[in-house]
């Protein structure tokens, strides 16, 4: 296992004054150390978590590791941490397995930090080799003052707010750590004072520190706002696209309707392989996405499509629809004609174009009671339905 987070939790929540260490403190009903174990044991890649955690509370942090880690507990370590922070990331950094070649140091106050912050700091450590903290930028203006007295307005464009988590080659911050001189407030800073180098990656306000009562407050109004965006149906922008497509038989091409061959049917004439069906689910899928038809989109005279089987059009349909952020949701389309007979064969029609779609497709025929171009037998139709989401 390649890289680590040590999740630094032995704090004793002075300032939040509740009497307990403020890892152990509920946000919303969950402490903030399962907050963060829910996040970090759910990252993608494989990654080690150590949990530094007050020493008097060892076992109730193992229980709660165990739970929350399940089958990949023994991807994890619980140590005892020190009498400052400091010497709490030591005792986690001590605690990492060798093959650890990247590690990240998080505060368990920080306990809304998302997944995609942790996965941003991992991959700019690995592409830049350097030290990496999330930043923010600074919002207030901000002044240095001398006691009540304002000295001067400080430049904020050259300042950012730092969060963690804050990763590093592991090796440089071991010896860094080993080297330092306690005077710094944050691993960036003992890191830069052993001389490596610390580069930014942009922060999450949700990864704000809780430190007094107030941040509790916002913390659950965090968690407040998020279950509501949960709870909230997706995307309710539909598009209702139409699409009509006709085609005269050809007894010398070989049969294709809906992606599927019929062998010892006649064909149908056209420029591409004139599989209707395809070609009126690719104009509805347009259509619903206001990009316009099939002829303008793919040409009907273009060499490149000469021959082209129906699937290319309906997958291209969906590529553009995708581009604009729409997604199908439903298809339909009728077969209007005498032959070739879809009743035996819907299933597997319906089958081979959702794959193209990317979304259900219902398939239905009928024959015109001998009235007209389709019920003399001279050609079919084909007529689409598609509702698109946006994203
Ligand atoms: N921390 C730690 N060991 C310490 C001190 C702090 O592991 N001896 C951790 C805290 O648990 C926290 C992070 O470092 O996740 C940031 O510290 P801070 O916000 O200052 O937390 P506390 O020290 O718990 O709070 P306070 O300073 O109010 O007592
Ligand atoms: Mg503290």
């Amino acid at each position: 296992m390649s890289r680590a987070v040590v999740v630094v939790a032995a704090g004793s929540g002075t300032r939040l004054g509740l009497g307990t260490a403020k890892a152990f403190v509920p946000v919303a009903g969950e402490r903030m150390l399962v907050r963060v174990l829910r996040t970090v044991l759910a990252l993608t890649e494989p990654t080690f978590v150590a949990v530094v955690a007050p020493a008097d509370r060892l076992d109730e942090c193992r229980e709660l590791v165990a739970s929350v880690a399940g089958g990949a507990v023994a991807y994890t370590a619980v140590v005892p941490g020190g009498a400052d922070r400091h010497a709490s990331v030591e005792a986690g950094l001590a605690a990492l397995p060798d093959s650890v070649v990247t590690v990240l140091v998080h505060d368990a106050a920080r306990c809304l930090t998302p997944a995609s912050q942790f996965e941003r700091v991992f991959a700019a450590v690995l592409a830049s080799g350097a030290g990496v903290v999330p930043g923010l930028p600074v919002t207030d203006t901000v002044k240095r003052v001398d006691g009540d007295t304002v000295v001067e307005t400080v430049d904020r464009s050259a300042l950012v707010g730092v969060q963690t988590p804050q990763g590093f080659p592991l090796a440089d911050l071991r010896r860094a750590y080993a080297g330092a001189a306690r005077a710094e407030t944050d691993d960036a800073g003992v890191f830069q004072a052993a001389g490596g180098t610390v580069r930014t990656v942009p922060g999450d306000a949700d990864a704000f520190k809780i430190t007094t009562r107030w941040d509790l407050g916002r913390a659950e109004a965090v968690v407040a706002e998020r279950a509501a965006a949960a709870s909230t149906p997706p995307s309710l922008d539909l598009r209702v696209g139409l699409g009509v497509d006709v085609h005269a038989f050809d007894a010398a091409s070989p049969c294709r309707v809906g992606l599927l061959d019929f062998p010892g049917e006649a064909g149908l004439s056209g420029h591409s392989d004139g599989d209707a069906v395809a070609h009126a689910v690719c104009d509805a899928l347009l259509s619903a996405g206001g990009l316009g038809d099939i002829g303008g989109r793919f040409g009907t005279s273009d060499p490149r499509y000469a021959g082209a089987t129906g699937d290319v059009f309906v997958r291209g349909a969906v590529e553009l629809l995708r581009a604009e952020g729409l997604v199908p949701v439903r298809v339909t389309v009728q077969v209007v004609g005498n032959r070739p007979r879809i009743g035996a064969r819907r299933e597997e029609m319906q089958d081979a174009l959702a794959a193209v779609v990317g979304a259900p497709v219902a398939v239905s025929g009928t024959t015109t009671d001998g009235l007209g171009f389709t019920g003399r037998g001279e050609g079919l139709t084909a007529i689409a339905t598609a509702v698109v989401r946006a994203v």
